[in-house]
């Protein structure tokens, strides 16, 4: 009886422990990805600050591949998938605008970009915080 126990929480625990590292990985795959994120958005800021067209159009659109990663999907939500598309949007804006060489039109896209950061986290954590599990 001992050992059936024993042998019943050491195969939960091999059955656990896979599924612990998956989501380890996941989470850190996320991570690296917002992090990407973070990193171009900034380097954008720099270009539209320096009126460096190059820099905008090229961070920009690293924004639009980012934002269609597998790993972007963070929460199946209609208000996510609207965000997502908005970011999105925002980030093409910044590109045309840059090609036009545009600098309020830049500006103005990147605004609407930073808005759209604060838009999706304030949905994000909303949701965590009335999630039961
Ligand atoms: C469509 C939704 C969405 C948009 C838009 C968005 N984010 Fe995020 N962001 C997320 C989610 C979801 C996470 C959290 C991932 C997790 O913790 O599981 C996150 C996490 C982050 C993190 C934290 C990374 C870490 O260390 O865990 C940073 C920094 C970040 N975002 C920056 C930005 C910036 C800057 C923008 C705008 C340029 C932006 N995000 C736009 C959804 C979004």
């Amino acid at each position: 009886m001992k050992n059936l126990s024993f042998l019943a929480s050491a195969l939960v625990a091999a059955l656990a422990i896979p599924v612990l590292n998956g989501h380890a990985q996941e989470g850190k795959a996320v991570k690296a990805l917002m992090m990407r994120k973070l990193e171009n958005s900034q380097k954008v800021l720099e270009g539209v600050a320096l009126n460096d067209f190059d820099r905008v159009a090229k961070h920009a659109d690293e924004l639009i591949t980012i934002s269609k990663a597998t790993d972007w999907k963070v929460m199946k939500s209609p208000q996510y998938e609207l965000y997502s598309n908005e970011f999105r949007r925002n980030a093409e804006t910044l590109v045309q605008q840059a090609k036009n060489k545009n600098t309020d039109g830049m500006a103005l896209a990147y605004v609407e970009l930073t808005l759209n950061c604060v838009k999706c986290h304030k949905h994000v954590r909303e949701v965590r915080m009335t999630r039961l599990d």
